[in-house]
């Protein structure tokens, strides 16, 4: 007995939270844009995750000292970290999950939409290499207007002839956090036992969060579901005005950003019931790509659940949407096919 609580007090809880891992298979997590606001913390967090047994760290600079710095955290994932171009399928190569938040964030006055002429490219270059050297991962979308980013990647993957429509996902996860945290402020209920599914896309009015589905239920008036919905829809504006031209959302990204990837990870891995909300190639409605809750699994995308049943001001919400977001779906395909 003493021999057994003299080794279990040799490892710290914190080693016996996340460092152990002799279950879990071999799995290769990459960045791309690791070294930026969003790829620092989500590399950290992504080491703290033992479902990751390499962690594949790629900017175009500064990746070498995060990748020195998160290597020294005493978790299970072996750290590398590239530069430059030259060096980028080796980053990818054997991937089961590529993460992309490379690319330009909002300052206050912007839309998502005014990163498209800079992100487009850096997003369909960084997918032409994806479909080269790891053609068979599962692709996080980050870098922003997500609702053409995505079909960007879809196209250049199909034109590589990779494209499969299951590993391909817009993270909208951050929608979902931020639903759960305000839904819950207001409501009165504890952060962690809400849900709140959100739909549509990644850019204002396209973000529906779907209150009347949330759970728990709580009764709150119209107006303050109004209110909630609206917060939920600026949740980015409200970051990117607060800090005031130094960018947007990098630490709640990346603790959505890891919650998404840490999904996919245990889908891959066969774990049951792996739902979450993310934009995908979807058939629930008439447009191409749509965000709802979709089962992960060994393929990526098992199941897309139907946005079931709506309230008269969320079906208002989801008619207004489609528009915007078809427009978007649309200057995605266009750019990727000319280039
Ligand atoms: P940032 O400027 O801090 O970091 C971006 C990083 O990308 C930089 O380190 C840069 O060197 C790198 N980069 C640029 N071009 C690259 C390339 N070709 N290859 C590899 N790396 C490259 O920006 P950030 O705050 O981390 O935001 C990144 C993106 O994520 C933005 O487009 C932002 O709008 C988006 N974003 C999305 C969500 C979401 O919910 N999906 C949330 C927040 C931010
Ligand atoms: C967010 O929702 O925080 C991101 O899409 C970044 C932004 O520009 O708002």
């Amino acid at each position: 007995i003493l021999r057994s609580v003299q080794s279990a007090a040799h490892k710290s809880n914190y080693t016996r939270n996340y460092a152990s891992s002799a279950a879990n298979p071999e799995r290769k997590v990459t960045i791309l844009g690791a070294a930026g606001g969003i790829g620092q913390s989500l590399s950290m967090l992504m080491k703290l995750n033992p479902l990751v047994s390499t962690l594949s760290l790629y900017d175009l600079a500064g990746t070498p000292g995060v990748a020195a710095d998160v290597s020294h955290i005493n978790t299970r994932a072996e750290v590398v970290g590239y530069a430059e171009d030259s060096q980028l399928g080796k980053a990818l190569e054997g991937s089961d999950v590529v993460i992309i938040p490379a690319g330009v964030p909002r300052k206050p006055g912007m839309t998502r939409d005014d990163l498209f002429n800079i992100n487009a490219g850096i997003v369909s270059n960084l997918c032409k290499s994806v479909a080269k050297y790891c053609p068979n991962a599962i692709v996080n979308m980050i870098s922003n207007p997500v609702n053409s980013t995505v079909p960007i990647a879809s196209e250049i993957f199909k034109k590589a002839g990779t494209y499969d429509p299951k590993k391909l996902f817009g993270v909208t996860t951050l929608d979902v956090v931020r639903a759960r945290t305000f839904y819950a402020t207001k409501a009165g209920l504890p952060v962690a036992e809400v849900n709140v599914p959100v739909v549509g896309g990644h850019a204002g009015i396209t973000i529906l969060p779907l209150f009347s589905q949330a759970y728990p239920q709580a009764n709150l008036s119209e107006d303050i579901i109004e209110a909630l919905t609206k917060r939920t829809q600026d949740g980015g504006t409200e970051v990117v005005l607060a800090k005031a031209g130094k960018g947007s959302a990098t630490l709640s990204m990346a603790y959505a950003g890891a919650l998404f990837a840490d999904a996919c990870l245990k889908g891959l891995n066969g774990v049951p019931d792996v739902v979450e909300c993310s934009y995908v190639a979807s058939t629930i409605t008439e447009l191409p790509f749509f965000a709802s809750k979709v089962r992960l699994g060994k393929d990526g995308v098992e199941e897309i659940f139907g946005l079931g049943p709506l309230s008269e001001f969320e079906q208002k919400g989801l008619d207004n949407l489609k528009a915007e977001l078809k427009s978007s779906i649309e200057k995605g395909i266009e750019f990727a096919n000319k280039n």
